[in-house]
């Protein structure tokens, strides 16, 4: 296809993207200081001279993030001493996706993702070192800073919460009594699935870290009685997930991976899977999305996987994992599209 963007305005948009860290930190600091928010509650424009004084600034700071601000479109100048909020400012101050993602960007994936150059020479991630020593981000998500952990969890809950009825619908549509869930995390789709059904039980899977936390948390709800712990890690292919499951659940874990470890994992789950069991695979593909915004938030995700979480994995294209699905002695029974839902398609699949 034909360019047909002006030289005027692909220079714009170079210089948007060579300044974007700056203008993403101005956003922050308008955010945090209170200034949208102040904003926001007074729709029909509000003088700079009150921001200052009700919110303890000076005009200085004021001004020199509105500056910026009017330029990404956030703000609008009625006249040189009063502004308004944009659309786009709405969208900053009050989205929820928006907010899981500058949360997520500013606090796990800021300073680590200056090391994606060095992540992409070596395939590992390079910047994870920022935060400790260690592989992966799995085997020190439960050790991370509170705020930084607290940033991960609302990441990664935002982006599958949305999924969770319509995928509870189609799970139980098979009537399994135990389920087990694979990388099942701090155990809140397990807790889900207990909620859903009165009866079925449910192994986690996961690394250590995880598992403590999943436990504490099931403790809590009490539901111990009808949960239990697997501790695993599948990059050890010695380690076989055990027999016995009505559903083999995967959710945004398959993505940690490369499309070599994901066959291996998918091999280890064959060898744990009978004719009968139904292996659910709920990912959010890169190439099967309805709006622009999710394909940009996907893509920005893969690099994070690349410079802070592994080093070698990113949102698949779903083409790619039908193919990997195969290689490792599954069929796809059924897919099921949520997106206009939330991001994912979930794919049915049992032993061929
Ligand atoms: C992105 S989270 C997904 C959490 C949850 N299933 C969801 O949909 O929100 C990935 C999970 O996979 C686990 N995981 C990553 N690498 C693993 C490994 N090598 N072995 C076992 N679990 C692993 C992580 O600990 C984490 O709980």
């Amino acid at each position: 296809m034909e360019e047909t963007i002006k030289a005027v305005d692909a220079k714009y948009d170079a210089q948007k993207l060579a300044f974007g860290p700056i203008y993403f930190h101005c956003i922050v600091a308008l955010r945090d200081l209170g200034i949208l928010e102040y904003i926001y509650k007074n729709r029909n424009g509000v003088s700079i001279k009150a921001i200052c004084s009700d919110l303890t600034l000076t005009d200085y700071g004021v001004r020199v993030l509105l500056e910026a601000a009017q330029i990404a479109e956030v703000v609008q100048y009625l006249d040189p001493d009063t502004v308004k909020l944009t659309k786009i400012g709405f969208y900053l101050l009050k989205d929820e996706l928006t907010n899981a993602n500058i949360n997520f960007v500013k606090d796990v994936c800021y300073n680590g993702t200056k090391y994606l150059t060095e992540s992409i020479k070596n395939g590992k991630p390079e910047g994870l070192k920022v935060f400790g020593k260690w592989d992966t981000v799995y085997e020190g998500l439960s050790q991370l800073p509170e705020e930084v952990k607290k940033s991960w969890f609302e990441f990664d809950h935002f982006y599958s919460d949305d999924a969770f009825p319509f995928a509870l619908d189609i799970l139980f549509e098979t009537k399994p009594k135990y389920i087990f869930d694979i990388g099942g995390n701090t155990g809140k789709w397990s807790l889900a699935c207990c909620q859903y059904d009165p009866e079925v039980k449910i192994k986690i899977l996961d690394l250590p870290g995880q598992l403590n936390v999943a436990r504490k948390n099931i403790e809590n709800h009490n539901f111990s009685h009808r949960i239990d712990f697997h501790q695993i890690n599948l990059l050890d292919t010695f380690q076989k997930i055990p027999q016995g499951a009505d559903v083999i659940w995967m959710s945004q874990f398959l993505d940690c991976f490369s499309n070599e470890e994901t066959v291996q994992i998918l091999r280890n789950v064959y060898q744990a899977a009978n004719e009968n069991t139904t292996i659910f695979i709920m990912e959010p593909f890169l190439d099967n999305q309805n709006y622009p915004a999710a394909e940009y938030c996907l893509a920005a995700t893969s690099l994070y996987f690349t410079a802070i979480a592994n080093g070698n994995s990113k949102m698949f294209n779903l083409q790619v994992m039908l193919e990997l699905i195969k290689e490792a002695g599954l069929y796809v029974e059924e897919e099921y599209p949520l997106i206009g839902h939330s991001f994912h398609t979930i794919l049915k699949c049992k032993k061929q």
